[in-house]
C-alpha cells in the first residue's frame, strides 16, 4: 500500500549533490538536489547492479559507476547506453524542511 514517509531532511542534501536513502521495508531511493530543487528515482540502476549514489552527479544528469550510463534526475529517462530502461522516479515535497515521498 502507497505510504508517505519522510526520505531525509533538506538540509541533508545540498546544492548539486545525492544522497543514498536506505530505509526498512521500502527499496533504495536516490534524493537529488538540482538548483534547490528536491528530485527521488530509485538508487538501483535499470543495466545491472549498482547504486547510482555512487556515481556522478553532473546538473540532472546521473551517471552510473560501473559502466557509464547516464539518467536525468528529474524524468528518470534513460540517456546513455548502455542504460535503456526508464528509473522508477518519486513524487517528493518539502513539509517544514523534510522530504517527504509517496511509496509503496
Ligand atoms: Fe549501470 Fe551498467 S550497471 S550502466
Amino acid at each position: 500500500m502507497a505510504e508517505k514517509i519522510q526520505l531525509c531532511k533538506v538540509s541533508d542534501v545540498d546544492v548539486g549533490d545525492m544522497l543514498r536513502v536506505d530505509i526498512d521495508g521500502v527499496p533504495p531511493i536516490a534524493v537529488y538536489n538540482i538548483d534547490g530543487e528536491i528530485y527521488a528515482t530509485s538508487n538501483i540502476c535499470t543495466h545491472a547492479t549498482a547504486f547510482l549514489t555512487n556515481g556522478y552527479l553532473e546538473d540532472d544528469l546521473v551517471e552510473c559507476p560501473v559502466h557509464g550510463g547516464t539518467f536525468n534526475v528529474r524524468t528518470g529517462e534513460a540517456v546513455d547506453f548502455p542504460c535503456e530502461i526508464d528509473l522508477k522516479t518519486y513524487a517528493v515535497s518539502v513539509e517544514d524542511g523534510n522530504v517527504m515521498a509517496v511509496v509503496e
